[in-house]
């Protein structure tokens, strides 16, 4: 807590000068709400398919009213409404004061955001794209919901403090294509950048809660789930290709991957509405992050993982190879069409976190993936029994250093919490 203290203190330094600054934009006008029919339908489609690709229900809820609590290292911070609801909702906001909250964090009263609304990233979306955005929102059914108040305690409330945040971390955007990559490229990364937030998980973050932008996309911890990294440093056994990326992201599954689970699938709903030339773009840009890694990873990765299904006894795990006969072997064994556990990310990342958290909760397929089943959970370990069991899948499907017994506790003790 100290040093967040801390670096805080530096914030609000910082904000001293940036907050004038800041308040230059102050408060847009209030508009008597639009009328629904006035905005093109077209246009509205398009803002449906983008608010699904920037996933804007799954913090704001199905019906955009808020009130979605999140968790961050500085409290619980509340979604607000986005209905057109005048009192409660964005009702009296122009396409402007909506543009301004977009890119810069800022609402339409000049009260700056919390960057837990990934503004960092929506910021790169084009003035098109949050023309058609804002005509979906105002489009929808007004709700009438009062926001919740922020569980954020001093210093971390001073919403004043942001704009220093801002002044240091905020990109201001709209993307700008580098000429020097092709036009799908350039569209992947405005998609991956933008409204897809890709790097909001995947990349660290620093003390600040702002992304690490020496270390894009080298993985991360989040929502107690670890997001692997989708640099060179990706942990995929397999390195990735065009198809089976695309395939990861329509279903939720690829026969050299596996499964996506936790908060990824939730991602793959949403990216689910791109087009094909655009999940194409996307999967080249994906791509390009991780370059460098050599195809003939992949052969030598299966080869582990036949030498692994055959491979069971490890008297020094005697404990989780118990509880993994007993539990696990009946379905993950070799012969069945099941992804093989050596192949799985979940086993070979930094952080036992996703394997703990599959095991204690089970895997529900997400509708894609309909042909694949369900995994059931095993609530009822001890955390003593997730610790051994994680160590030995470890010891046995992957050829990474075993985890420390640190991160083994702490997931396996938050597993048993969560139950
Ligand atoms: C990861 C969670 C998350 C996602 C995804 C998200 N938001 Fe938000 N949004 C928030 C939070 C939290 C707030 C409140 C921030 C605050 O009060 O400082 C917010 C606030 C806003 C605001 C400011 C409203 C106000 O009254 O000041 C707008 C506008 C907004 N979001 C639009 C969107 C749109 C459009 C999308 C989808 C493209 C979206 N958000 C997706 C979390 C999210
Ligand atoms: C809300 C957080 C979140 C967001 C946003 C997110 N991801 Fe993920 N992603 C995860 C987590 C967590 C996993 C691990 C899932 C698992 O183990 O089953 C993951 C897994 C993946 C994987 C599999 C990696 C591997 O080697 O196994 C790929 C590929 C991926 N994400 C791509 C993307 C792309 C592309 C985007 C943006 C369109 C994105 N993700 C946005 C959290 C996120
Ligand atoms: C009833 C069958 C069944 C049982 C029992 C079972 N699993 Fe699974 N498991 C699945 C299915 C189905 C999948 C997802 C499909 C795939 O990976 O091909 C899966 C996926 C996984 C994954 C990959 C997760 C990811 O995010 O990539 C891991 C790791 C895993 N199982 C570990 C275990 C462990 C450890 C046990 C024993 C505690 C176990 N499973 C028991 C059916 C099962």
């Amino acid at each position: 807590m100290k040093w967040l203290l801390t670096i805080f203190a530096v914030l609000i330094a910082l904000s001293g000068a940036a907050w004038l600054w800041a308040n230059r934009a102050g408060e847009i006008e209030a508009i008597s709400p639009p009328d629904a029919a006035a905005f093109d339908p077209a246009k509205i489609a398009q803002g449906e398919t983008l608010a699904t690709l920037g996933g804007c229900e799954s913090c704001h809820g199905n019906d955009l009213s808020g009130g979605i609590a999140l968790e961050t290292p500085f409290g619980a911070i509340h979604s607000t409404n986005l209905t057109p609801d005048a009192d409660t909702g964005i009702g009296t906001w122009s396409e402007m004061a909506f543009a301004r909250a977009m890119r810069q964090g800022i609402s339409r009263d000049g009260h700056l955001l919390y960057p837990a609304f990934p503004y960092d990233s929506f910021t790169n979306v084009s003035d098109d794209d949050l023309s058609a955005l804002y005509a979906f929102m105002m489009s929808r059914p007004a709700v009438a919901k009062a926001p919740v108040a922020n569980g954020l305690s001093f210093p971390f409330n001073l919403r004043p403090a942001m704009a220093g945040w801002n002044l240091l971390f905020l990109n201001k955007g709209p993307y700008v294509p580098d000429p020097n990559k092709s036009d799908s490229w350039n569209r992947g990364a405005y998609i991956a950048e933008g409204l897809g937030h890709c790097a909001s998980c995947h990349t660290p973050r620093n003390g600040f809660g702002a992304r690490d932008t020496g270390q894009p996309y080298a993985g991360a911890l989040i929502e107690g789930w670890f997001a692997p990294a989708l640099n060179a440093t990706s942990p995929a056994p397999i390195p990735w290709a065009s198809d089976a990326l695309m395939n990861y992201l329509y279903d939720g599954w690829d026969a050299d991957h596996g499964i996506s689970a936790g908060p990824m699938q939730d991602v793959v709903k949403h990216v689910g509405a791109l087009s094909e030339d655009d999940m194409t773009a996307l999967a080249e840009y994906v791509l390009s992050l991780q370059s460098g890694r050599d195809p003939a990873e992949g052969n030598a990765a299966r080869a582990f993982a036949t030498q692994a299904a055959a491979t069971a006894d490890a008297p020094e795990f005697s404990e989780g190879q118990a509880l993994f006969e007993k539990s696990c072997q009946n379905c993950h064994r070799d012969g069945t069409d099941m992804v093989p556990l050596a192949l799985s990310s979940a086993v070979n990342l930094p952080s036992p976190a996703n394997l703990i958290h599959v095991v204690t909760e089970g895997i529900t397929p997400s509708e894609n993936a309909y042909f694949v089943k369900p995994m059931p959970g095993f609530p009822l370990l001890t955390q003593s029994e997730r610790e051994n069991l994680a160590r030995y899948v470890r010891h046995r499907f992957s050829q990474k250093p075993q985890w420390t017994d640190v991160d083994l506790s702490e997931a396996a003790a938050s597993a048993s919490e969560g139950q």
